[in-house]
């Protein structure tokens, strides 16, 4: 073959082998174009299967979307795809206390209720407040110790009474009041420090009283009428003073409830009594959440630890079990 034959062929070659790379690079960059949009098209497809697109699709941001997943359950889900987006099916998820278990009742219990705070909606559909006194009732959980809880929902058994209740001392107590011997303990300590800070003495005028003796205080009351009994008494199995936890307290200088409400051992008790275990039971203000009209008088033992933790959340014994203990 001659020189000049010999480049042509070389040549040729070249070009071919530049043709063939060309092809090959085209031809692969669609394939991987194909394929990433495939991939792209297949993840859409995907997307719109979730809970987060069809949220999405009802109006809510991103952010939101993304807090209803973290306590989404088959209802809150059916209802958030059922119903047009409104402010509050968001910020009432929001608010503290809120339990993912009764985001309908919540809702529902708000539509029927627009006049309450959301404060006030998730306290007292947590507290089961909000489906009246007394409609609906369960036998509280005995195994709960310090924290059972016994208010207008919560029951205790007929015959129920503890096997450790102890005499109240004559010193510091009116005759004839027994309580839980953890309770009359730490009640006597509380008893000498107030001495020692106020120079006041604190007496018990009630504590344990038995399911009959209940009923015979509410008899009582009820000669003035239901709702006003109500107001002020249990009725019998759902008072707290048969868990032998509960005492009434005033003091020598301010015996009737009216004045020691007004009193410095009140004050005192109110913001020091979570030391010794015990809470203010039925605070002002909390009517709506306790059922009962505010006593000044009327301590519940729980505890140093849990009565700590009711103290400085701010909240009622009916709410700290609900969002807290039962769950
Ligand atoms: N006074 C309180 C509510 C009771 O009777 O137990
Ligand atoms: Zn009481």
């Amino acid at each position: 073959m001659t020189t000049k034959k010999k480049r042509k062929k070389r040549l040729r070659l070249r070009y071919e082998g530049v043709k063939f790379l060309t092809y090959f690079i085209f031809f692969l960059l669609l394939f991987i174009y194909t394929i990433t949009n495939s991939i792209k098209i297949y993840s859409f497809y995907q997307y719109k299967k979730t809970d987060e697109y069809k949220i999405r699709t009802m109006g809510y941001s991103l952010e939101e979307t993304k807090d209803f997943l973290k306590i989404i359950d088959d209802d809150i889900k059916e209802f958030l795809l059922t119903n047009p987006k409104e402010d509050i099916y968001y910020s009432i998820t929001q608010e503290k206390y809120f339990l993912p278990k009764n985001y309908i009742k919540y809702i529902e219990y708000q539509k029927s209720n627009q006049n309450l705070s959301l404060k006030d909606i998730i306290a007292m559909v947590n507290v089961h407040s909000s489906e009246g006194w007394y409609n609906n009732t369960y036998k509280t959980d005995m195994s709960k110790k310090n924290l059972i809880l016994v208010n207008k929902f919560y029951q205790l058994e007929e015959g129920y009474q503890r096997d450790d209740l102890v005499e109240i001392p004559l010193q510091y107590s009116y005759d004839d009041n027994k309580a839980a011997k953890e309770v009359v303990d730490k009640y006597i300590e509380m008893h000498k420090k107030v001495k020692e800070e106020l120079g006041i003495h604190l007496m018990v005028n009630s504590s344990f009283r038995s399911y009959e003796e209940q009923n015979e205080i509410y008899k009582s009351f009820r000669s003035k009428g239901e709702a006003y009994a109500d107001a002020y008494a249990a009725r019998p199995g759902f008072s707290e003073h048969q868990t032998g936890l509960a005492i009434d307290i005033t003091s020598t200088a301010h015996p009737y409830s009216k004045d020691f409400k007004e009193s410095e051992e009140f004050e005192w008790l109110k913001n020091n009594c979570y030391k010794y275990g015990f809470i203010l039971r039925y605070p002002e203000g909390k009517e709506k959440i306790t059922g009962y009209s505010t006593e000044s008088w009327h301590f519940r033992y729980v505890g140093v630890e849990n009565a700590t933790k009711i103290f400085k959340e701010g909240i009622t014994l009916d709410e700290y079990y609900a969002y807290f203990i039962e769950k």
